[in-house]
């Protein structure tokens, strides 16, 4: 079942979430319609709060890995710096460029509440660190500097207004992965 993508100025996405603490069936359910949701989107992670709920958890497909969800993860091991486009299902529209730690190790729960850790650079460390964001309330415009979130705002205005299409081909978190 396909969820509606709650976007910029939803209160929800600014609120820090609740851990996860029952894997049960509806935890499954919940799992396989974000995925359908990030899926049609189309995007590469997708986190509880962009579908309305306070839960740290989300789901993701690297292109490489298949689908897959994480609860409560935490980000260790950071290294390095790297500045790429990055963009989101809930700020539809634009991208930017945004610094991210290179490589990341992200540890947390799968559906039957059994931890897993992952290593990760390149696409899926970034996603790591943006969903993982999500979960504390933060979006990737919260991570640029005062010029860079007024041009991504001036951006969503643009696609808003309808004179720009969204770059749904391109780059990152949203649309198909080169
Ligand atoms: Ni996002």
């Amino acid at each position: 079942m396909l969820m509606p993508i709650r976007t910029l100025g939803d209160p929800v996405l600014k609120t820090p979430c609740h851990p996860v603490t029952v894997f049960d069936d509806a935890l499954k359910r919940l799992a396989q319609d974000m995925l359908e949701t990030m899926y049609d989107a189309p995007g590469v992670g997708l986190a509880a709060p962009q579908v309305g709920l306070s839960k740290r958890l989300f789901v993701f497909d690297d292109g490489a890995g298949g689908p897959l969800f994480m609860a409560n993860p935490e980000v260790t091991g950071r290294e390095g710096e790297i500045i790429e486009d990055e963009g989101c299902l809930s700020i539809p529209g634009p991208f930017h460029p945004t610094p991210r730690s290179a490589t990341v190790v992200c540890r947390g729960q799968d559906l039957d509440g059994a931890w897993y850790e992952l290593p990760a650079e390149g696409l899926l460390a970034r996603i790591f660190q943006h969903e993982t964001d999500h979960l504390d309330g933060m979006l990737y415009i919260d991570r640029l500097d005062e010029q860079g979130r007024r041009s991504v705002l001036a951006d969503l205005r643009r696609f808003e207004l309808g004179l720009e299409e969204p770059r749904k081909k391109r780059g990152f978190l949203r649309g198909e992965v080169e």
